[in-house]
């Protein structure tokens, strides 16, 4: 297999035709682990629902291509079975599936016709990644997220992304809300996937998983832009020092987008 290469050049995404993004330049190939951070409401969980397709976020120029193709030009349904993957900030609960018939379907998907995964050896697969992740076998064959604790659903995307091994994952702040054992496990799954099939950006606010999962790429996104990048170094000093030091270096001026809750 050939390493995939997620490539999203010069993006603008307005909502409700407030420009959100203001260009972003980022490129996300198998092998890598890039991470992107920043402070509330500067676009982050905007540029992962635009490279997934959501509906609400209307891209007005700039492209993004998954090995060449244009993804902009796929069906939603078509980017994830390109290769791509989203763990939402905030997963969506739905009724009446239940997470084991909602992985199978999304892995048979994603496979051509005629070569299903069989029921058994889905389901061995997936009791093997749930014990590896450490989940109730009974959450199975609960409704997908429903009533699941805030690290219940975390937990869970990282089940998700194990069992469709996608090309590129967006990993948006999947260690909010975990306690300090599931950060390990969720760490521990993302490390296992790691190889040169594989690429993953994660967005976080904090470093501490960064301890887990050993980054190559931190870049930081500031009024919908990635304004500074840099190796794990530059999560350590935004750790220590926060985002003023960045504003003061590039002469950021506060703004109306920053500050607030997403
Ligand atoms: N569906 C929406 N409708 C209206 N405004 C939105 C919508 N989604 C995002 N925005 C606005 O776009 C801006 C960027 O939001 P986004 O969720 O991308 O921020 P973020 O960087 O992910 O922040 P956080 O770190 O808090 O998750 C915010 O000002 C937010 O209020
Ligand atoms: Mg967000």
């Amino acid at each position: 297999m050939t390493r995939s290469t997620l490539k999203v050049k010069d993006l603008h995404v307005a909502i409700e035709d407030k420009e959100i993004l203001k260009g972003v330049d980022l490129e996300v190939s198998g092998g890598e682990i890039h991470v992107i951070m920043g402070p509330n409401g500067t676009g982050k969980s905007t540029l992962s629902s635009a490279i997934m397709g959501h509906p609400k976020y209307e891209v007005t120029s700039g492209s993004v291509t998954l090995d060449g193709e244009d993804v902009l030009e796929m069906e939603v349904d078509e980017r994830a079975q390109a290769g791509l993957f989203l763990a939402m900030q905030y997963p969506s609960e739905i009724s009446g599936v239940t997470n084991a018939d909602f992985l199978r379907s999304a892995i048979n998907s994603r496979r051509e016709e005629g070569d299903e995964i069989s029921l058994m050896k889905f389901i061995r697969e997936m009791d093997k990644k749930m014990e590896f992740l450490e989940m109730d076998p009974d959450m199975a064959q609960r409704y997908l997220n429903e009533g699941f604790s805030g690290g219940e659903k975390k937990r869970n995307e990282i089940l998700q992304l194990m069992m469709i091994k996608p090309k590129i994952a967006i990993l948006d702040e999947i260690d909010s809300g975990l306690d300090i054992d599931a950060l390990k496990v969720v760490s521990k799954g993302v490390n296992e996937m790691r190889s040169e099939d594989f690429g993953c950006l994660i967005i976080t606010h904090y470093q501490r998983l960064l301890n887990y999962i050993t980054p190559d790429y931190i870049h930081v996104m500031m009024q919908g832009r990635i304004v500074k990048s840099g190796g794990p170094e530059l999560a350590q000093r935004l750790e220590a020092e926060g985002y003023d030091w960045i504003k003061k270096e590039l002469g950021i001026e506060e703004d109306e987008t920053e500050g607030q809750e997403a």
